[in-house]
């Protein structure tokens, strides 16, 4: 029998891959999303339930009609900016319906959990690359939401027997536009979506901070491909079949690039010139954020196999022009 993993957010940029690649794998995948950036899902490999991840009637129908392995946790409200703005929302949506939802999972003796968490949790870097043991002081509520659950799960381990892996991802990026997957929030506010819509309309890219203690004074992030995330949360799936110690693990290559190096690289991929234009530093931004994957290669037996700058930007660029929907007015 199918092994059935309830994956929440399984609609969403990194849920969609992974539910993909569980899918292939020979898992049964069940999705709670609430399509909140109103996307398209019309993939054949997962049961979607259009559902809050906290609606208690949903829950018990999916918990009590399957027997559930384990939960994949991906809905998250993610924009570092955001974050800033408004807080309350986010420490409502990644906090409060977080910590129900693990009350549920302890109600039912459904035991363990991958959680998507982030390099957020760090901060400015103290050094680089940044190992899991980095000092943890986000800069943003976004950060500290990640942190907070992180905590929680650590404690509901300890007392309750839960059984976790939480995947720090650095910045999550490319796509797999032959199964029709890729990122499609609304409003879109990542780099790499943002640079190549503004090469294919023509429009004018905005640079958030030129005074950044890099090479060129623009932020310095570590890109993986979601492929690779996707890849760590089936890893970290049969590590805790196994009985692996509940654990954080990073998920980046160890290559930090600048914004500026981004640019370069999207009009070297795209054949096409970026018009940019310098503003002021974004809210809640790191300097640089750039992991050392070295613990999960160790213990998940996980490395990064798709995250080649190029590759990123291709596939990247392959969804941007197969997709027609995306509205200019994002821009
Ligand atoms: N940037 C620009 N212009 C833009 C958009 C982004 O200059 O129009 C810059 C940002 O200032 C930042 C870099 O590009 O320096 C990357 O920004 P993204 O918004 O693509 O990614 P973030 O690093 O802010 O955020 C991502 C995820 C979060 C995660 C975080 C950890 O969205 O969920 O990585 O760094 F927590």
């Amino acid at each position: 029998m199918k092994k059935v993993i309830l994956v929440l957010g399984g609609a969403g940029y990194i849920g969609s891959h992974t539910s993909y690649l569980l899918s292939k794998l020979g898992y049964e995948v069940i999705i709670i999303d609430k399509l909140l950036h109103s996307q398209t899902f019309n993939h054949p490999w997962a049961k979607l339930i259009k559902a809050d991840f906290t609606n208690e009637e949903v829950l018990n129908f999916v918990f009590d009609k399957f027997e559930i392995e384990a939960v994949m946790h991906f809905a998250a409200f993610i924009e570092v900016g955001e974050s800033v703005k408004r807080p309350a929302d986010f420490y409502e949506n990644n906090v409060v319906k977080t910590l129900k939802f693990l009350n549920f999972m302890m109600k039912k003796k459904v035991k363990k959990i991958i959680f998507s968490s982030s390099c957020a949790v760090y901060g400015d870097p103290i050094k680089i690359p940044m190992d899991e043991n980095h000092p943890k002081d986000p800069v943003s509520p976004y950060g500290k939401n990640k942190l907070v659950v992180e905590y929680a799960l650590q404690d509901y381990a300890d007392a309750y027997g839960l059984q976790y892996v939480s995947l720090r991802y650095f910045n999550a990026s490319g796509a797999l536009p032959d199964q029709n997957l890729g990122e499609q929030h609304n409003p879109e506010t990542h780099i790499i979506p943002l640079m190549l819509r503004a090469i294919k309309n023509k429009k004018t890219f905005k640079i958030f901070g030129t005074d950044y203690d890099s090479v060129d004074g623009t932020c310095v992030r570590d890109y993986i491909h979601v492929l690779d995330i996707a890849n760590a949360h089936i890893l970290a799936l049969q590590y805790l079949d196994k009985n692996g110690k509940s654990d954080c693990f990073n998920l980046g290559t160890g290559n930090g690039f600048t914004v500026q190096q981004m640019i370069n690289a999207a009009q070297k991929v795209t054949g096409q010139k970026l018009i940019t234009q310098n503003h002021p530093r974004r809210a809640g931004d790191s300097t640089a954020l750039v992991a050392d994957y070295s613990k999960a290669k160790k213990i998940l037996g996980w490395e990064p196999k798709n995250s080649d700058l190029d590759f990123i930007l291709k596939t990247a660029w392959a969804w941007e022009r197969k997709i027609q929907n995306f509205k200019q007015e994002e821009l």
